[in-house]
């Protein structure tokens, strides 16, 4: 059949906490045309550990090119159209690896993978590097936390760290995982003497891996992802010195810094094998800039495995007072300027669903959890504070764990799953009160992406519990859309224009809140007192 005419296309990767997915876009009207998503699995070897397998990762992005490619021939469109791919990824997940061998350098934990026929590696295209199995430490993981008390000890003075980084000293980050490496693992400190170590977020470790891996592959991040390690100085954009002498991290394992937007390299391999990859963005920066929240004041607010609340701050570094984070929004070009935001992280969203789902077996399918909830349409004043890594904006208290209360002798697994839901919102609510306090100007209204928007109980939910309009895009997939933009427009790739002007308008989902204010605040109040009661669990 004759192939289908279009623009050219921009794919993007979008690595998150639990999941792999690979888009295409049309770059002229940034029209979804063809995806594919593999679920990735998180090891849990002790009480606070997180880990991934950074080779599960890197197979699962082979294996979601190569099938939506195939999708894409299924549809008569000519995968030479695309022109660009860009990366969007979870951040400060921690890997290192030997630039030698191609390894990652942490292999303690977690099982080798030994791929059968139908296995991801069958997929991985011949010629690419392949490393053994090992694990990452995942953004969640709380085993850095006397490494972070040791270091608090010593810090030379409260604001050492949060002025250069605009971050609080916490386990979220990924310096103290690099020390926690360094400190625990021999391999990486062999290699560290040896030359031989790389250390990397996500997308460091992917486009270094995609452009070649130990065949000349391309050690770089972006600005965005660089800005969550805590060793990057957000206001000269460069790796800061002091920091990796108090941290004693050596800065030649750390990758170059790069814009989000420019020609990194070419992937070695596959179907796509020699397009550019030239957008980079971590996954939350790449939502707001999907969202097109390019505006001072525009803010969005992503429903992953955690949730995360940006708003655009323009040039202007703004810092909190009231427990949000200084974050790198954006810098789309290496000539362009860069983009700063306030924001307001939460450890557990999505999670807590796979948590009722693979822990507590009480839903089959993460989208079972809207029938549960609806058949009650209420908590019965159950409350669910789901602190299972401590909890983040705006308290960042790591002696908090998960507390389900207010049970009674009526309450079923219904009550659970909506006290759940709630407890997304209401954590939500709790990062917006303090990003209003902070800018001055309340936000009129709530721009929202992510796998849980599609949960039209949780949107009607936050609207009532934000007391303010939830606006859903009719295409979810910001994060993904970001990273193509930012690919697409890279300079030598030149195919999608970021322009103000240009971008087709969005349409829209709206919810409005449909209880009385008072109500409203009742249920907020009540959430704040079982939160209290979540504090100190661990001394
Ligand atoms: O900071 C962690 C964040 O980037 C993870 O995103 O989508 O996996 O919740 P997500």
């Amino acid at each position: 059949a004759k192939k289908a005419v279009l623009g050219p296309l921009v794919g993007a990767v979008d690595q998150g906490t639990s999941s792999t997915r690979f888009l295409v876009f049309n770059s002229k009207t940034a029209e979804l045309l063809s995806h594919h998503q593999v679920e990735i699995k998180q090891e849990f070897p002790r009480e606070g550990w997180v880990e991934q397998d950074p080779k599960e990762i890197l197979m699962s992005v082979y294996e979601c090119i190569e099938k939506t490619c195939e999708k894409l021939e299924q549809l008569n469109i000519d995968i030479s159209n695309i022109k660009a791919i860009g990366v969007s990824n979870q951040r400060e997940t921690t890997v290192v690896w030997d630039k030698i061998t191609g390894e990652p350098l942490y292999n303690a934990v977690a099982a080798p993978v030994s791929p059968g026929p139908s296995d991801p590696v069958a997929v991985v295209p011949s010629g690419s590097s392949v490393p053994a199995a090992g694990p990452s430490s995942v953004w969640l993981d709380l085993r850095t936390q006397t490494t972070v008390e040791n270091l608090t000890k010593r810090m030379p003075g409260n604001n050492f760290i949060k002025s250069k980084t605009g971050l609080p000293l916490s386990t979220y980050f990924s310096a103290v995982k690099v020390r926690w490496l360094l400190d625990n693992v021999k391999k990486v400190q062999r290699a560290v003497e040896e030359d031989r170590a790389l250390f990397g977020t996500i997308d460091s470790w992917l486009i270094w891996c995609l452009t070649g891996g130990i065949n000349g592959g391309v050690h770089c991040t972006d600005v965005t992802n660089a800005s969550r390690t805590m060793l990057f100085n957000i206001h000269s954009l460069e790796w800061d010195k002091e920091l990796c002498e108090f941290f004693e991290i050596p800065m030649k394992i750390l990758p170059n810094v790069r814009s989000s937007s420019e020609i990194y390299g070419l992937m070695k391999a596959g179907a796509l094998e020699g397009v550019p990859i030239s957008g980079c963005l971590g996954d939350q920066s790449a939502a707001l800039v999907g969202q097109m929240c390019f505006r001072d004041g525009q803010a969005k607010n992503t429903y992953g495995t955690g949730c995360f609340l940006l708003c655009n701050t323009g040039r202007k570094c703004v810092f909190s007072e009231h427990g949000l984070l200084t974050t790198v929004a954006y810098k789309l070009g290496r000539d362009k300027p860069v983009y700063y935001a306030l924001e307001g992280s939460v450890a557990i969203a999505g999670a807590v669903i796979r948590w009722l789902r693979d822990n507590l077996g009480i839903i089959n399918s993460s989208d079972e959890i809207e029938k549960l909830a609806k058949e009650v349409g209420t908590s019965y004043g159950c409350y669910f504070v789901p602190a299972f890594s401590g909890l983040y904006a705006p308290y960042w208290e790591p002696s908090a764990r998960g507390i389900i209360c207010g049970l009674t002798q009526f309450t079923n697994k219904c009550h659970i799953a909506f006290a759940a839901l709630e407890a997304v919102c209401f954590q939500t609510r709790e990062i917006l009160d303090a990003m209003n306090r902070d800018c001055g100007i309340p936000l009129s209204h709530l721009q929202v992406d992510g796998g849980m928007t599609s949960n039209k109980i949780l949107m009607q939910l936050q609207a009532d519990i934000l007391y303010i309009p939830v606006v859903k895009p009719s295409m979810p997939e910001t994060t993904a859309l970001g990273a193509a933009m930012a690919a697409g427009a890279a300079e030598g790739v030149g195919v999608w224009s970021l322009e103000p002007d240009d971008l087709s308008a969005v349409t829209v989902e709206r919810f409005e809140p449909q209880i009385n204010a008072e109500e409203s605040e009742i249920r907020f109040s009540t959430w704040k007192k079982a939160v209290m009661k979540s504090m100190g669990w661990v001394t």
